[in-house]
């Protein structure tokens, strides 16, 4: 590491959230806790409600225009952006919402070649369009979505890109699962693994992996993925013939 990337600290992860109690959640065990732990990242975990203007901690209102729910006030989330995010400072900022782009492991890469990430969590029925619309100029604010559903809020979803994200880290995964990797990344499913026992419950494993043919073992995992890709996947499948040729 040169001096000047050791000095900028370890890649940082910023949540801000109404419920900071919920990270690291499941970011805390495994290999991204033992990371975290080792201070090969860092999780900043913001309270939105400091921000708030009152006594009372007011984070929220009903909607202009009337119908269910609670909206975040625009005033007290831009607030907690200022504090937290620098628009010159290399990170993406993200609202997780369902309105967004579809997560990808391009987007979990991007992130992690970065000094970090900055992601806003919405509770209730979302944010003040205003706020939106302001970040968005101010420093490329991207809503990214996890898929079409509907979570009560954006931690989980938080939690989840940032698993992604975290575990691309140079020293998070070790070289385990470097193979796992080039498969998604090529753009195709994984090809089926086996272990041990050589039989279980009536079931062999297939003859090829046991040869110690390695040319042998690629070629067949090639052609799993391949398999597998185009029957549950023909969206991927599609992309990956046109990247072919
Ligand atoms: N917040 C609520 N639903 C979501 C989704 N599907 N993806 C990302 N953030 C969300």
């Amino acid at each position: 590491m040169t001096d000047e990337a050791s000095r900028a600290g370890p890649w940082t992860a910023t949540v801000l959230t109404l419920f900071p109690e919920m990270l690291p959640g499941m970011l805390g065990h495994s290999l991204a806790g033992k990371a975290l732990a080792e201070g090969r990242w860092a999780l900043e975990a913001v309270d939105i409600r400091a921000f708030a203007r009152d006594r009372h901690g007011t984070v929220d209102d009903s909607p202009y225009g009337g119908g269910a729910g609670m909206v975040m006030r625009p005033d007290v989330v831009s607030d907690a952006i200022a504090a937290h995010h620098d628009p010159a400072g290399g990170r993406r900022l993200i609202y997780p919402s369902p309105r967004g782009r579809v997560f990808t492991q391009a987007m979990a890469r991007d992130w992690a070649d970065r000094p970090g990430v900055t992601l806003v969590c919405g509770r209730y029925e979302g944010l003040d369009q205003r706020v939106i619309d302001a970040w968005v100029e101010k420093a490329a604010m991207e809503e990214v979505s996890l898929g079409d559903f509907v979570l009560s809020g954006g931690e989980p979803a938080a939690v989840v890109m940032l698993d992604a994200a975290v575990r691309l880290l140079p020293g998070v995964m070790g070289t385990a699962d470097s193979l796992n990797e080039e498969s998604f990344e090529r753009g195709l499913l994984e090809y089926p693994l086996y272990t041990r026992p050589p039989v279980w419950d009536g079931r062999g494993v297939p003859e090829v992996l046991i040869s110690g043919h390695h040319g042998r073992v690629a070629a067949w995992r090639r052609a799993q993925a391949e398999a597998i890709t185009k029957a549950r996947r023909p969206d991927l499948w599609a992309r990956y013939e046109k990247e072919q040729t």
